[in-house]
């Protein structure tokens, strides 16, 4: 079977060739997906390939003639991530092995349905989340017994310090947000505490003394942790010692909104600045979110102190990476793509 379909792809091949070949001398052929520049250089790509994502991702056929040295990938696309499938959501992640260039930040993203929450979980590492879609209930509590329940909309932002329990429920018919985390290496264990995986591997006589309840009441306590489960709006507000409410400075909710953007030079656009400057809460990750028009340009830049790390809404958009000796590389970007460019890299 194995023999007979190479045989066959084979005999396709001529056919192939036939039907498409580029010349080198008929201008450059990079949106036709070959790596000519029509100047030259370059030759027609035979071999394996995937036309669409060559054509889309032009830049990586050589496109640009101020690209030189070697480059490592940069980029990640959502697309390539396994999507884990849960009742009432799914989460896509790039953690380290997808990104080896993200040394500081991982990510996902996160759906949840109406109803659906995030079980009750705190991590090693702090999570900064951003609201893309619907809305969402978030709660969260500290060490101290300081708690925070809120429901964020389009644009509003969440940071939980490292070790803040917290839970996320969709509010309306299908939620959607992106996770942003402080370690690039999110799945190794010890990152992640479900109270569900506790309680489930703690003895039932423990855990009923601990809460001072009957062993019964433990009976169903999912096993393995579900992650992600259906459930349905409560009608009730959480209630609590108002005394303890994060609010102001200890706030871990911040709306992107609530200020003015700041132009981007050259009018290409806008940008919204979101760091301990407003955000005091998010000690360990700063943001801006970026708005460009056709043809806006962010412009040549790079930050003294740390790697910038990114994620593409919606559009495309290019951006040429200089990592310092005489090696730069473009990359196109593309809806759904994450990012990481070198600390201090132009
Ligand atoms: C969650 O889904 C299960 C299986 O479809 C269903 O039996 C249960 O009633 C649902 N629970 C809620 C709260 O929607
Ligand atoms: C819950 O809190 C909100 C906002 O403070 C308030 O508008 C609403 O009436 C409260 N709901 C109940 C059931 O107390
Ligand atoms: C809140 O934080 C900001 C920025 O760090 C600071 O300028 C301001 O004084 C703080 N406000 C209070 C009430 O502590």
């Amino acid at each position: 079977m194995r023999a007979a379909l190479q045989l066959s792809a084979l005999a396709l091949l001529p056919a192939v060739l036939g039907a498409a070949l580029p010349s080198t001398t008929s201008g450059p052929q990079f949106d036709n997906g070959h790596p000519i520049d029509g100047n030259g250089k370059g030759a027609p790509l035979l071999g394996g390939t995937n036309r669409q994502i060559d054509i889309d991702n032009s830049d990586n056929l050589g496109k640009q003639s101020t690209d030189n040295g070697i480059v490592p990938n940069l980029k990640w696309r959502f697309s390539d991530s396994k999507t884990r499938i849960f009742r009432g959501g799914w989460l896509r992640e790039q953690v380290i092995q997808d990104l080896p260039q993200s040394h500081d930040i991982s990510a996902a993203q996160q759906h949840l349905s109406k109803g659906a929450i995030r079980e009750l979980h705190w991590h090693r590492v702090a999570e900064w989340g951003f609201v893309y879609a619907g809305s969402v209930l978030i709660s969260a509590v500290d060490e101290n017994g300081k708690y925070q329940v809120e429901k964020l909309n389009f644009g509003d932002i969440w940071y939980f310090p490292k070790g803040v329990a917290h839970t996320v429920q969709g509010l309306e018919d299908e939620n959607e947000f992106l996770l942003v985390f402080d370690d690039p290496d999110f799945d190794k264990v010890g990152t992640t505490f479900n109270v569900d995986d506790w309680v489930a591997h703690t003895s039932r006589d423990v855990v009923a003394k601990n809460f001072g309840l009957d062993p019964s009441v433990f009976d169903h306590v999912p096993n393995p942790n579900p992650n992600i489960f259906n459930g349905t709006v409560s009608t009730k507000n959480v209630t609590g010692n108002p005394d303890d409410v994060l609010t102001g400075n200890a706030s871990f909710v911040y709306r992107t909104f609530q200020h003015e953007p700041e132009p981007v030079p050259g009018k290409g656009g806008e940008f919204y600045k979101i760091d301990s400057t407003n955000f005091p809460a998010s000690k360990t990750l700063a943001a801006t979110y970026v708005k460009l028009k056709p043809g806006g340009l962010r412009e040549l830049h790079w930050h003294p102190n740390a790697e910038e790390w990114l994620y593409f809404h919606q559009g495309t958009a290019r951006a040429t990476v200089f990592i310092g000796n005489a090696a730069a590389r473009t990359f196109d970007f593309s809806a759904g793509d994450t990012a990481a460019f070198p600390d201090n890299s132009g």
